[in-house]
């Protein structure tokens, strides 16, 4: 039973729990977040977590509300008093509450911290086995996607197309006809040639933790690997497709904009990287 969540420094029923009207993650976006999986008790990935979050703090000049680590405390006691063994902790940050006024409160107003935990049916080996439909959609987001901000409208807009596509996940396609990265997962195909090929984590897209185990995975195999975008016509000719993403893992795609990816099978490089990727979240601290 997942009832308690922490918002400013106490634990408060989930039903009751609530931010100021004026807080500028309310009214402005100006905030940012992190969705962090739970899994058999423990936090996969809390430190590239905690440094993605850092970062971008640092880039929108929102203080931290508090250090690392009495930020993983009050992770772990929202774990303990929830007692959610599988599932997600959700964690937002705003530059606070102030009156509306679209320059940052000067002086400063302490930031806003909100945390909560969802239990949730995780993917399981088994349920990797099936893969999913994707679209591709034009890409209409603002161009620092490297920041984990709560301003989610376009990826919102896109899931639910994809949604009423009957598609599990929309690419977003930039100006120049590459793919960017899924509404809230990242984008890898594996090309004709067998190559597997992601794009360069800068600031056009979000760099994945999960794409980041992934890619740790990648460097101990013998994988033919290339960082760099690729066209929507390339993913249509791909052998295999898939995403990742903390609640989605590395799930396999077999149709593409309604056509099947290779035989719209699931293939042999993104089956043994889920396993890759179970031994990746077994082995956590
Ligand atoms: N989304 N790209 C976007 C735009 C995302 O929103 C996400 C995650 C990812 C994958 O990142 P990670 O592997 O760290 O989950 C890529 C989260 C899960 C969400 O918004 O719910």
């Amino acid at each position: 039973m997942a009832r308690i969540a922490y918002v400013n420094g106490m634990y408060v029923p989930r039903m009751l729990a609530a931010v100021h009207i004026e807080d500028r993650g309310y009214n402005f976006a100006d905030g940012i977040y992190e969705v962090v999986c739970i899994r058999n008790g423990k936090l996969v990935d809390e430190e590239r977590h905690a440094l993605r979050l850092e970062r971008s703090l640092r880039e929108l000049r929102i203080a931290p509300p508090m250090g690392r680590k009495a930020l993983s405390l009050v992770m772990r006691e929202l774990m303990r008093r929830n007692r959610v063994a599988n599932g997600i902790l959700y964690l937002q940050i705003s530059r606070g509450v102030a009156r509306r006024e679209h320059a940052f409160p000067n002086p400063a107003v302490p930031s806003s911290l909100v945390m909560t935990i969802s239990p949730m049916k995780l993917p399981t080996p088994e349920s990797l086995r099936t893969g999913v439909s994707v679209i591709t959609i034009p890409d209409i987001r603002w161009k620092r996607r490297d920041i984990k901000s709560v301003s989610l409208l376009p990826n919102i807009l896109g899931k639910q197309q994809a949604k009423e596509a009957g598609a599990y996940e929309a690419w977003m396609v930039d100006e120049e006809g590459m793919v960017t990265e899924g509404t809230s997962s990242n984008a890898w195909i594996v090309t004709k040639a067998g190559a597997l090929v992601t794009r360069k984590a800068d600031e056009m897209i979000l760099n994945g933790i999960t794409r980041l185990a992934v890619l740790d995975a990648v460097a101990e195999g013998t994988l033919t690997f290339e960082e760099r975008a690729f066209t929507v016509a390339e993913a249509r000719e791909a052998r295999e497709a898939f995403l990742t993403s903390t609640t989605s893992f590395v799930k396999p795609i077999v149709t593409l904009d309604g056509k099947p990816v290779g035989e719209g099978t699931v293939g042999p490089v993104v089956e043994s990287l889920v396993r890759s990727y179970f031994r990746h979240i077994a082995n956590q601290p």
